[in-house]
């Protein structure tokens, strides 16, 4: 089976290098003429854990190459869409000009036998319009949404929690073929559902919306249990132990950012809103301004400690907006950053993997080099990214590279009694003082 993927950005490049890995001969198209470049060398242009492997055993067996012709995709057995959506500029709505553009582009080379299939988030109804699109030319439409998570993308894409597949009635051809590509993962168990367009596009939006209600709702916790003196972590803990409930995905902190979760909760809410139903989703606006509050809650706790010791120095360990990411795109802690350098404070930031991307889209922060270089002449420590480096870092050594004595962990992920132990208080968020 041959095998096409348009767009080889994260969830692209993760996708062609996983169906070379299951044995296809596969090809990866993206009009950035240097990405194909360095994933056609085998190096990808973003971190991800497992990645570079699977891409160069792919690229060196022959089965995986990358191009920024199109034509490309001619006479493959499924071509996979797996273009981004971003936020439309001024509004809160998907754009959907990549998708547009990836099926305006493919169109000339599809025929009868082939699948397309959609994997990027689109909002509800794209598919069915997009089937028309390809109808004309013989070849059929399929959604298949993808739940990777960064950091997780390998494993996310080879062993997934489900598989969804949405199809026209009664197309069994695409849902045969969809089989067949996903044969290997279908053996181990996988849950597969055969979906209408309508309800695959909803299952991926509804994730996410659910997700990050989910963060939001622990964080609206956090925000009360400040008042009060609680502790919102014994809190999730407690809740977390009731099976419905359940504990993943309710870690107080700096709340949610990111590729996904931010503007996909968006592009619902303007979604529903177009379809009549604002007030069905309405709840999300909270949701996201719940998340957004925890920036600001963090930066005034780093400001409070700053005008404590007198000091006007922070260092912020963690720019990513997740651990094992170079992603910085919505990066709470990056938006910590910009806030705490808004209020005229000197900011120097440290991240095992995003220090080049966050530069990119913050010059003006001070990069370090290694946690040693951040901390030191630094008043207040804080914490933007719960990366394993960080936990594990060695209080005791780090209070001989500052004379800072206060840490503000925004992802209440510290050893507070480690560091407490070694000179340090840890202000959390959603924490008793
Ligand atoms: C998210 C979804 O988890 C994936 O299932 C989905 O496929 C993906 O979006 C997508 O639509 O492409 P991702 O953005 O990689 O994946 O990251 P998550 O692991 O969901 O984390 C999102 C944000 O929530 C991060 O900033 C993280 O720090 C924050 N978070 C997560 C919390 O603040 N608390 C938690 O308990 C969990």
């Amino acid at each position: 089976m041959k095998i096409a993927v348009i767009g080889c950005g994260y969830l692209g490049a993760v996708h062609a290098a996983a169906m070379a890995s299951l044995g296809f001969d596969t090809v990866g198209v993206d009009v950035d003429a240097s990405k194909v470049e360095r994933l056609g060398r085998g190096e990808p242009p973003f971190f991800e854990p497992g990645l570079p492997e699977l891409l160069r055993a792919g690229v060196g067996a022959g089965r995986l190459r990358f191009t920024t012709d199109v034509a490309e995709a001619a006479g493959s057995d499924v071509v996979f869409i797996a273009v981004g959506t971003p936020q439309l500029p001024g509004s809160d709505a998907a754009d959907l000009a990549f998708v547009d553009a990836a099926i305006a582009s493919l169109e000339p080379h599809l025929g009868a036998g082939m699948l397309v299939v959609g994997k990027s988030t689109v909002p509800v109804g794209t598919a069915a319009r997009l089937a028309e699109v390809v109808r004309p030319t013989g070849a059929r439409l399929a959604w298949n949404p993808e739940f990777l998570r960064e950091g997780f993308a390998v494993q996310d894409t080879l062993a997934p929690d489900r598989l969804v597949y949405g199809v026209e009635p009664g197309d069994d051809a695409a849902v045969e073929r969809l089989d067949a590509v996903y044969a290997s993962v279908l053996e181990r168990g996988t849950e597969r559902l055969v979906l209408d367009f309508a309800t695959a596009e909803l299952v991926k939006v509804s994730a996410n919306a659910f997700l990050a209600t989910k963060i939001s709702f622990i964080n609206a916790m956090a925000e009360l249990a400040e008042t009060v003196g609680a502790d919102v972590t014994l809190l999730a803990d407690a809740i977390g132990l009731d099976a419905r409930i359940g504990r993943r995905f309710l870690n107080a902190g700096l709340g949610f950012g990111g590729g996904c979760l931010p503007k996909d909760i968006r592009a619902f809410q303007a979604r529903a809103s177009e379809l009549g139903h604002a007030d069905t989703l309405a709840f999300l606006g909270e949701v996201d301004r719940i998340n957004l509050r925890r920036r600001d809650r963090m930066a005034a706790l780093i400001e409070r400690e700053l005008d404590a010791v007198g000091g006007d120095r922070v260092a912020m360990l963690g720019l990513a907006f997740k651990p094992d990411s170079d992603d910085v795109r919505d990066s709470p802690a990056l938006d910590v950053c910009r806030h705490l350098q808004r209020a005229g404070r000197s900011v120097v930031g440290f991240d095992p993997q995003a220090r080049e991307t966050a530069g990119r889209v913050l010059p003006s922060l001070e990069i370090a080099g290694s946690v040693a270089d951040a901390v030191r002449g630094a008043d207040v420590l804080a914490l933007g990214t719960e990366w394993r480096d960080f936990r594990e870092l060695d209080p005791v050594e780090v209070a001989q590279w500052t004379q800072a004595r206060v840490v503000v962990d925004g992802r209440n992920t510290l050893d507070a009694a480690r560091w407490s132990a070694a000179g340090f208080r840890v202000v959390g968020l959603g924490k008793p003082e």
